[in-house]
């Protein structure tokens, strides 16, 4: 099934194709085909304002949001300096650097320091760290806004009873911050099994 029928301009349906199967080349790892449906799909019922994305590597997931959501905003952060590059020409190849604000640094570092109010949040990076971005993002997020956070299953090893040493500790992070948003007082959570895991949670309020 071509993945980008959706996107009505020819050239950048051609863009975003190539874009796509660069990635895929150059192995850097990219939204899901399923995963990005459902992102999709509450964007288009949600028009958010403003949209906070922790991990942009090229900029695929941002560029597809921007093109799906086309009045929001997306102040999308990077720690890898070429990734970061990397992203920049390709949204300005989009013409999207008025609309997609990349940020270069650690998410760790720069999500505490954000001024804006977030209608939705995506949170795309270092699996291990999941939990404190979440932390560091939550009192900018809207009543009634929504976070999305990918890989939340993990090649299936969050729910495996043999975890390679390699992968353990961040596994057990995982784990932890699964209970942090089923348990969370101000958000209703759902894990879905699609792709490589999404969990999708809805502010309270
Ligand atoms: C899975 S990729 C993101 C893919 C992107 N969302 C997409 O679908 O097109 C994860 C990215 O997060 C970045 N990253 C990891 N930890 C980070 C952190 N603490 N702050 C900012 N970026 C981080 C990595 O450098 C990597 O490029």
């Amino acid at each position: 099934m071509d993945n980008f029928l959706w996107i009505k301009d020819e050239k950048q349906q051609s863009m975003m194709r190539k874009l796509y199967d660069q990635a895929k080349v150059d192995r850097v790892p990219i939204l899901l085909d399923n995963a990005a449906g459902v992102i999709d799909s509450w964007l288009l019922l949600l028009k958010p304002n403003r949209i906070l994305e922790v991990g942009t590597a090229v900029g695929y997931s941002a560029i597809r949001m921007a093109l799906v959501s086309p009045n929001s905003i997306i102040d999308t952060i990077e720690k890898d300096p070429d990734r970061a590059n990397e992203a920049r020409a390709n949204i300005q190849r989009f013409n999207l650097e008025e609309r997609v604000i990349l940020h270069e640094g650690d998410a760790l570092d720069l999500i505490s320091g954000m001024k804006e109010e977030y209608d939705f949040v995506f949170i795309d990076a270092a699996k291990g760290q999941y939990g404190r971005f979440f932390e560091d993002a939550i009192e900018k997020i809207r009543p009634g806004g929504v976070v999305i956070c990918d890989n939340m299953l993990f090649h299936g090893f969050v729910e495996a009873e043999e975890v390679p040493k390699r992968y353990r500790s961040m596994i057990k992070k995982l784990k932890v911050f699964h209970q942090t948003l089923l348990n969370h007082p101000d958000f209703e959570t759902r894990i879905l099994s699609i792709d490589d895991g999404i969990s999708i949670s809805v502010k309270r309020g």
